[in-house]
């Protein structure tokens, strides 16, 4: 009895290392296999953190209420005209990488102290997207993303608080496009 005891469990513990070994190579083949595009991934938790979330949509609604040009609107339907799902988080990543340096960055003085918050945060989620690319011809992302450079560019210090009174926006579209 407990020779046969022992041979199941050795069996048993034969099965399971073998199966180890199995997810291991799959793990590992997996890996080497991934489409760089599996780098265009956020975990949802960084989405889920109730402190950083009221801070942003606080500092978004401080600068639009300062924004006054209210028949242009940055973050919406014509910035993923064109763009399909699988490549929105890219496009998105692009977006984040222009509000932190040519938004975020000219502006860091003002709207405390939810500034000083909120950009380390987006620091972090543009930084964990640094991998994210897409294999195929990107003109059209990068036609609509300098769309939106051009229409914050064209407004001035305008167009740079109208970008940060969206971040609420930019915070939604994010975790729709990279989750
Ligand atoms: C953020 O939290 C403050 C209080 O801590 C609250 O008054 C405010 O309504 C919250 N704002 C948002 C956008 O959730
Ligand atoms: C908006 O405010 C800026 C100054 O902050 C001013 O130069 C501009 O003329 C204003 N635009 C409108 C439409 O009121
Ligand atoms: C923005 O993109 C450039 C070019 O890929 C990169 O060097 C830079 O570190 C990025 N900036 C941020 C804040 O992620």
């Amino acid at each position: 009895m407990a020779a046969l005891q022992k041979s199941v469990s050795s069996t048993l513990m034969g099965t399971l290392a073998a199966s180890c070994l199995l997810l291991i190579a799959l793990w590992v083949q997996g890996g080497a296999a991934l489409p760089i595009s599996s780098h265009c991934r956020l975990d949802k938790s960084n989405f889920q953190q109730p402190y950083i979330t009221n801070r942003t949509f606080m500092l978004a609604k401080e600068a639009s209420l300062a924004d006054n040009n209210t028949d242009v609107r940055l973050i919406g339907e014509k910035l993923f005209h064109g763009v399909n799902m699988g490549e929105r988080c890219y496009l998105m990543k692009e977006v984040l990488n222009f509000t932190l340096e040519e938004v975020l960055l000219p502006q860091s003085d003002r709207f405390q102290p939810y500034m000083q918050e909120v950009v380390p945060f987006l620091a972090r989620l543009s930084n964990k997207l640094s991998q994210c690319h897409i294999e195929n011809d990107d003109q059209h992302i990068q036609r609509n993303v300098q769309k939106l450079k051009d229409t914050v560019q064209k407004l001035g210090e305008n167009g740079e608080i109208k970008a940060i009174g969206e971040l609420d926006l930019l915070f939604m579209a994010l975790r729709n496009a990279c989750v």
